[in-house]
């Protein structure tokens, strides 16, 4: 028996009506998707509450099912909701603490960038720049799905969904053109929130 809370989805910042070069439609429809992972993360978490323990089995089993998929919707809300939120600024290089990190773990500006760059047309769903609380430094990293591969002790600070859906309608296959509306569109004063928040150290 666990005991939960149903959450709703965050409410669309109107500025993401509004970027460069990630239409209005994309980001509606986007957003959609992202509704149905908090939809299923309710659903699947209510299954849970009253699922037969007893019955676990590594083959096939409702709790196998129900806890590998959690993690799919889990990871698709943690995802959308840093996508979104650090979306709808004015990109540029980064600035303040998140400036500081970039600079001192990739050396500049745009050695980030091409490093994310590189790890979201490697990856099938997801690049992310988080911070290592055990390496105490920055790292972009590859995930090909919702839920793969997250490293245990790292704190995203930008998420790049290289989804297919993020992009298809505006760019059709050009990834890469997508990539670099993303970057356009980045808000920086988010990202230093984030690293406020979560006590980042900076030096
Ligand atoms: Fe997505």
């Amino acid at each position: 028996m666990t005991n939960f809370v149903e959450i709703k989805p965050r409410a669309l910042k109107p500025a993401l009506l509004e970027l460069d070069g990630i239409s209005r439609t994309t980001i509606e429809a986007h957003y959609r998707l992202y509704q149905g992972y908090v939809g299923k993360r309710n659903e699947i978490l209510g299954r849970l509450s009253d699922v037969d323990l007893a019955a676990a089995n590594q083959v096939y089993s409702d709790v196998r099912a129900l806890k590998v998929d959690l993690t799919f919707a889990i990871g698709g809300i943690k995802n959308h909701e840093l996508y979104f939120e650090h979306l709808g600024g004015e990109g540029g290089d980064p600035v303040g603490a998140v400036g500081a990190l970039i600079e001192r773990d990739f050396g500049s500006a745009q050695a980030w960038r091409d490093d994310l760059k590189a790890s979201g047309m490697a990856g099938r769903g997801w690049a992310w720049t988080a911070y290592d609380w055990d390496e105490g430094r920055l790292f972009n990293y590859i995930g090909d799905a919702q839920n793969t591969f997250p490293v245990w002790n790292a704190t995203p600070l930008v998420a790049l969904d290289v989804y297919e859906h993020a992009y298809f309608l505006d760019y059709q296959t050009d990834r890469a053109a997508y990539i670099e509306a993303f970057f356009r569109n980045l808000d920086w004063s988010v990202v230093n929130g984030w690293i406020d928040t979560y006590r980042v150290p900076v030096d």
